[in-house]
């Protein structure tokens, strides 16, 4: 009963998508008055960027919104398929690259966008090649679809409490 509710958001780099979703995430549970239920981490598939703050672009975006990122980068590590029960991928070559790290948890994992209601099958686009609308695009988009999909989790966690 005592057992939070352990999200992974995961991206390439875990400096763009992924810390911000994580921000996203928990501001909308603290929103909802369940933030206490839920551990909420980030990272990637990726360690180029380990131990880096979030790219300034996305630092900025989410300034504008009166959220931080305080995140630091770090590399997703075999240990975390064990202990996350949703492993949240940005987009489909997450989705593989993370299938071949942990076959064993394929079940845990899954495209952010499907446990929306709206966004079904999307990837949320990476921006980092991009400018700066591009993150503000992405950040909105991160916005909705995380707002849907902690509802989906914690109806998900009710329907289990029941059963
Ligand atoms: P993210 O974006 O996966 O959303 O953090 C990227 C960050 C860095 C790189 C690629 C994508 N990179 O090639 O360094």
């Amino acid at each position: 009963m005592n057992k939070k509710i352990n999200v992974l958001f995961v991206c390439l780099g875990n400096i763009c998508r992924s810390p911000a979703a994580e921000i996203l995430f928990n501001n909308h549970i603290k929103g909802l008055g369940k933030e206490s239920m839920f551990y909420v981490d980030s990272c990637g598939t990726g360690g180029w960027h380990e131990g880096e703050k979030a790219d300034k672009r996305m630092r900025q975006t989410a300034e504008a919104s009166g959220l931080e990122i305080l995140h630091r980068a770090r590399q997703i590590k075999s240990l975390d398929f064990d202990q996350f029960d949703y492993i949240l991928a940005m987009d489909d070559k997450n989705i593989l690259d993370l299938k071949v790290m942990s076959e064993k948890n394929a079940e845990k994992i899954f495209l952010l966008s499907d446990l929306s209601t709206d966004y079904l099958s999307q990837n949320i686009p990476d921006p980092y090649f991009g400018d700066m609308k591009g993150f503000e695009n992405v950040f909105n988009l991160l916005d909705k679809v995380t707002k849907q999909v902690a509802n989906t989790i914690l109806y998900k966690h009710s329907k289990k409490l029941q059963s």
